[in-house]
């Protein structure tokens, strides 16, 4: 994870890099810190525990100037949240100064070799490793001396170096962490993520791994290992930054789970006409439909979940085997691959390390790989062969929201896409017609929310929460304790509510709260036995259900409109963020930063 951004140019390198963080602050906020190359030509580093604001109250007293700086938010990883463990990473004689992301798995190697020469480690840091590899190897040469010390780092890196003997420039070196470039007459910019620079510049570049950049004042030269000049075009951004803001909204994850109607009607915008689906930037997808013999959908977390709820509806469309598979397992698991295979990718921010992996992984054994992603241009949406977007926008708060309601509908209007072009055969009309009107079935249940926040008064009482569901309903149970967990920190589990006889029942006392969804007519009277049996235990049920159904002794029961049972899940998904948001917010958490969490994974 972690953030970087770098600057060199004619204005003050403090304000960009500053702005840069801000939008990259998604990706870590235990720490932050930047080197700023002064006017006597030395490097002074200001770091600072804690959220990107304590740093800026630390540079509002030192007021620091210089034309070439690099800053850092991280998440961490290895060595706790604190001020030494905070990037830039200096070595010994402050003539080094470097910012990175990603880990580097064979540190501790490293490390001995190093503190055997002699080399003195102020972090727990992998990080800081490289800073002193670098002293160590320096000929005089950086792009060299980069070189050099590249094949002797496992594991993944984007890196920002600057050195005091080569104060025009800086270096930018990456493997499976990205990192975008931009420069214009009077400045060059470097970020993780296209946000940070898009305000100063729409030409970005993009590095593949294993290349350098040697980056000046509006100038970037572009290296591969043997030092050979690589030539780069720059990609077009064709998009604006969208300004967070909160328009009056108490924090993001509320402001954006009031968006979900407008983020769905936006994903279903143009995608049926009349009873057909199109999907028209999938280009030849529809004449490939017919020779794929097995589907894998991979994501993490959330993105996993909307996966799951597709599992089962694109089996039977499809007729062929359909799973969906945690994307750090996938990876691993050796999956059986062939051109007949399609490998779906869900990810909200594109930018997923593991996620990004396992296409890569995909994509080299001769899948079609195909993804579903919300943030534009980032590494996931232009490494798969083929990209549909979630039209969720931008979503800031850590927990998941309408990227996860808008991944099930185009996860199921693709299904649907797929039946049409395999089968030539129209779609169930009903299921169009009450797709289109979610949106305003979502408004109706959005309007719900102080009851929600009933039942989250009563879960907060308690240090757990059980989550029930059965066939389409575990999945949201798995989000609904998932979302819980994130930014309450109470200890939720989902289970299958016809698995809980097995053993878990052994975990029900008295009023243990245990929210329970009955959304699924075809195993409907199943799931109410199953809630039945848990009730008899003593749990307070706060049952999810529609209309009519009814369970004598619930704790509460809360009907939902009544809709297709494909899209159960979309409209379910509400009180589930619901109910976690009030929990957080009674405990007084920040609901949009939670502690140990970061908004977008990249690192394994
Ligand atoms: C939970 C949450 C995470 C993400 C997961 C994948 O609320 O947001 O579980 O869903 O880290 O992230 P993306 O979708 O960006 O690949």
């Amino acid at each position: 994870m972690c953030g970087i951004s770098a600057y060199i140019g004619n204005n003050n390198a403090v304000d960009f890099l500053i702005q840069g963080l801000s939008k990259l602050e998604y990706r870590g906020y235990d720490s932050a810190g930047i080197t700023i190359l002064n006017h006597e030509n030395q490097f002074v580093t200001t770091k600072k525990q804690g959220k990107l604001v304590n740093l800026m109250e630390a540079l509002k007293e030192s007021k620091q100037v210089g034309y070439m700086g690099i800053g850092h938010t991280r998440w961490a990883t290895h060595g706790v949240p604190c001020d030494e463990n905070s990037h830039p990473h200096c070595n010994k004689n402050n003539t080094i100064s470097l910012v990175h992301n990603g880990i580097i798995e064979n540190y501790s190697i490293l490390k001995e070799e190093l503190i055997k020469d002699g080399y003195e480690f102020l972090s727990m840091t992998d990080s800081e490793v490289i800073v002193h590899l670098l002293d160590k190897y320096d000929n005089g040469n950086m792009l060299e001396t980069i070189n050099h010390v590249i094949p002797k780092l496992e594991g993944s890196y984007a890196l920002c170096i600057m050195v005091a003997s080569d104060k025009d420039c800086m270096y930018v070196v990456k493997k499976d962490s990205p990192i975008v470039l931009a420069c214009d007459a009077n400045a060059s910019y470097v970020a993780s993520d296209i946000p940070a620079i898009l305000d100063y510049s729409k030409n970005v570049y993009f590095m593949d791994d294993y290349q350098i950049a040697r980056v000046e004042k509006g100038k970037i030269t572009f290296y591969d290992l043997e030092q050979n000049i690589i030539i780069k075009e720059p990609t077009f951004i064709a998009y604006d930054n969208q300004t967070a803001q909160m328009d009056g909204y108490e924090s993001f994850m509320l402001k954006e789970i009031y968006e979900q109607p407008f983020a769905l009607q936006e994903t279903l915008r143009g995608r049926i006409v009349e009873n057909k689906i199109f999907f028209k930037e999938l280009k030849d997808l529809d004449k490939k439909v017919k020779e794929f013999q097995r589907v894998y959908i991979v994501g993490c977390g959330t993105a996993y979940h909307a996966g799951l709820s597709i599992v089962d509806i694109m089996e039977k469309d499809l007729q062929i085997p359909v799973s969906c598979t945690v994307a750090s397992e996938f990876r691993y698991n050796d999956p059986i691959i062939n051109q007949h295979t399609l490998a779906i990718f869900i990810s909200q921010s594109g930018e997923t390390a593991d996620t990004l992996a396992a296409l890569k992984l995909a994509k080299s054994k001769g899948a079609t790989t195909l993804s579903i992603v919300n943030v534009l241009s980032s590494s996931i949406a232009r490494t798969s062969d083929y990209t549909t977007y979630t039209c969720a926008n931008l979503e800031i708060a850590v927990a998941s929201t309408k990227a996860y309601t808008t991944q099930i509908a185009t996860l199921l209007l693709l299904s649907k896409y797929m039946y049409q072009e395999k089968t030539n055969q129209l779609i169930d009309n009903q299921l169009l017609t009450e797709l289109q009107e979610i949106p305003t079935i979502l408004k109706t249940v959005i309007k719900d929310s102080d009851i929600f926040k009933n039942y989250a008064k009563k879960v907060i009482q308690y240090h757990y929460a059980f989550f029930l569901g059965r066939g389409l309903d575990f999945p949201t149970a798995m989000e609904g304790a998932l979302k819980l967990k994130e930014i309450s920190y109470i200890h939720a589990s989902s289970y299958i509510a016809g698995e809980l006889k097995h053993g878990s029942i052994a975990l029900i006392e008295k009023t243990s709260p245990v929210i329970a969804l009955a959304l699924q007519p075809n195993i409907i009277k199943k799931t109410i036995s199953n809630i039945q049996e848990t009730i008899a235990r003593g749990g307070d049920v706060i049952l999810i259900t529609t209309k009519p159904n009814k369970v004598e002794g619930t704790y509460a029961t809360y009907y939902l409109p009544e809709v297709h049972p494909s899209l159960m899940p979309i409209v379910a998904a509400i009180p589930m963020q619901f109910i976690a948001y009030h929990a957080s917010k009674l405990k007084g958490y920040d609901v949009d930063k939670p502690r140990n969490l970061a908004k977008s994974v990249t690192v394994e």
